[in-house]
């Protein structure tokens, strides 16, 4: 068992932090979306170790975060449409899956063997610094344990991997909440994963829109397995009431909630809010938990993605 330290967000927890990435070690640091598990995507030891620590499957590659896309496209090849999105949208809630370079450099357990790579430019101040001075590509999947809540605080990092990681740069709660969202760059643009950029303002940058992943079984983005982002209790979708045992959690006004994802009905908030909600009815030991209805518009995509993915069938990897 490791010692996690939590580190500040000031220059010295920022060097400690570097230090952890360059010899190998993982360090957990806070992005916009949610709290990445980093480590150097050139290091095989160390990305190996992200897996363990998460109980990842091998075949569910990783995100490679990057300061800037003169960097990206050293691991990327970024065709019209990649740049176009990448220009309008970088640093942001983006992660783009395009055909890897050759001889990139990156360790082959990011990619899962793959020859596509996901790559992402982070919006947060603290992981622009962080990842401008590291100069080179950082493996980030969210920093939970696989299959469980992603964390959008330092202290959900430390509940889920405390004792596995040497390191959190704790920059407070994240500013969206919700993961990026995936757009694949292989042939037409396509939505791999809603998240937290809204699939409209992609399209409206396109002017077109955003084709749906080949629905051929295969994994594309396994951000889509089918059971993920799970609670310890069983989850009730589309609510309208509590019923007896149920953990209420309500959006807009709702009598007799529990919690609320957003009292004002904003879905802005309500992304803020459900990993942090998720987590504390994990805290409550809750029996089971239900949600009111969220529309399909906006950022309500992601969030009701990840809530029915939160309420299916749990599966084991
Ligand atoms: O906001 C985020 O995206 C956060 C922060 C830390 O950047 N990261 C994140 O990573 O959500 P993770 O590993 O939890 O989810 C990344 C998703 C996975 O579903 C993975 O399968 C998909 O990205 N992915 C990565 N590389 C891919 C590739 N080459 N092809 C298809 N999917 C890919
Ligand atoms: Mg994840």
């Amino acid at each position: 068992m490791l010692t996690t330290e939590r580190l500040n967000p000031m220059q010295d927890g920022i060097a400690k932090a570097l230090d952890v990435l360059r010899a190998g070690g993982l360090c957990a640091f806070p992005t916009e979306t949610v709290y990445g598990l980093g480590a150097d995507a050139r290091n095989s030891d160390a990305v190996a170790r992200i897996f363990a620590a998460k109980g990842r499957p091998q075949f569910n590659p990783l995100i490679v975060h990057v300061a800037n896309l003169e960097i990206a496209e050293r691991y990327g090849v970024f065709n019209g449409a990649a740049k176009q999105i990448a220009q309008a949208f970088w640093p942001g809630p983006l992660t783009l899956v395009v055909p890897l370079r050759e001889n990139s450099g990156l360790s082959p357990l990011v990619t899962s063997g793959l020859d596509s790579v996901g790559i992402r430019i982070p919006g947060s101040e603290l992981s622009h610094e962080l990842l401008a001075a590291f100069d080179g590509p950082v493996a980030g999947p969210s920093a939970n344990p696989s299959g469980k809540v992603s964390p959008t605080s330092a202290d959900h990092v430390l509940a889920g991997l405390s004792g596995e990681i040497e390191a959190v740069l704790d920059g407070g709660p994240c500013e969206i909440g919700l993961e990026s969202t995936i757009i694949g760059c292989i042939d037409a643009p396509t939505l791999l994963r809603p998240g937290g950029l809204p699939r409209e303002a992609v399209e409206a940058c396109l002017g077109a829109p955003l084709a749906e992943p080949a629905a051929n079984g295969e994994i594309t983005a396994p951000g889509q397995l089918s059971s993920h982002y799970a609670p310890n209790a069983p989850v009730r979708l589309n609510a309208d009431k509590k019923r007896d045992g149920e953990i209420y959690v309500g959006f807009g006004p709702c009598e007799g909630s529990d919690l609320t994802l957003s009292a004002s009905g904003d879905l802005h908030e309500a992304a803020t809010n459900l990993f942090e909600i998720l987590h504390q009815a994990n805290a409550m030991e809750a029996e089971k938990i239900a949600f009111a209805p969220i529309p399909e518009h906006g950022l309500g995509q992601a969030i009701n993605d990840r809530l029915r993915r939160a309420a299916a069938p749990r599966v084991k990897y």
